[in-house]
């Protein structure tokens, strides 16, 4: 019975929500930022964002990116693959954009497996792009593009990170 309860502990959590706004995704990524904020060790965490082009997983990680405190220009990876950043406190980011990953060598030759081993948050768009190598997420956001500004959006959280991270800031 004690494992049936264990493991009943580790189920994801899937939520679905309406963003009716730009507005609603900068609030939602204003949210996990204070908790993030408040609690660092909450930012030690993968995100991955799935949806079409256009969906707004750069616009959703430029609003989180901004409040946890970066500074300057934040350049979609579209062509890099990974921008580096900094956050208030020191926190390191890395956000990836899969989109054109097409060489599985260089996921070894670039560093990004090392950079998933690293400390910090980690934000991927188009991780479908690099599966069988991308580690499972601890949230996943999947923001599906309805008519002008609404988003219909589903929130998986995988692990128990993800699950504090996410009732925390629904809270
Ligand atoms: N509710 C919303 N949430 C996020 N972005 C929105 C929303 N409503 C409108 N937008 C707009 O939609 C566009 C989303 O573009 P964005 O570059 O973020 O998409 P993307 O998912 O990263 O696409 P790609 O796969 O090409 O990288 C932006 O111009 C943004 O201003
Ligand atoms: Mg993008």
């Amino acid at each position: 019975m004690g494992d049936e309860l264990s493991s009943a502990d580790h189920l994801p959590i899937v939520e679905t929500r309406r963003w009716a706004s730009e507005g609603d995704t900068a609030a939602f990524a204003c949210a996990l930022a204070a908790v993030i904020r408040a609690e660092p060790a909450l930012g030690e965490i993968f995100i991955a964002l799935h949806g079409d082009l256009g969906a707004g997983k750069t616009t959703l990680t430029r609003h989180l990116l901004r409040a946890l405190g970066v500074t300057g220009r934040i350049k979609s990876p579209t062509y890099t693959v990974v921008e580096p950043h900094q956050g208030a406190g020191g926190l390191t980011i890395h956000h990836f954009d899969f989109y054109r990953f097409n060489d599985p060598r260089e996921w070894d030759d670039a560093g990004l497996r090392d950079l998933f081993a690293g400390p910090g948050l980690k934000l991927a768009e188009w991780p479908d792009n690099a599966a069988g190598r991308i580690p499972i997420a601890d949230l996943a956001i999947k923001m599906e593009a309805m008519n002008d500004e609404s988003r219909s959006v589903t929130i998986q959280a995988a692990s128990a990170r993800g699950q504090k991270l996410l009732a925390a800031a629904s809270a």
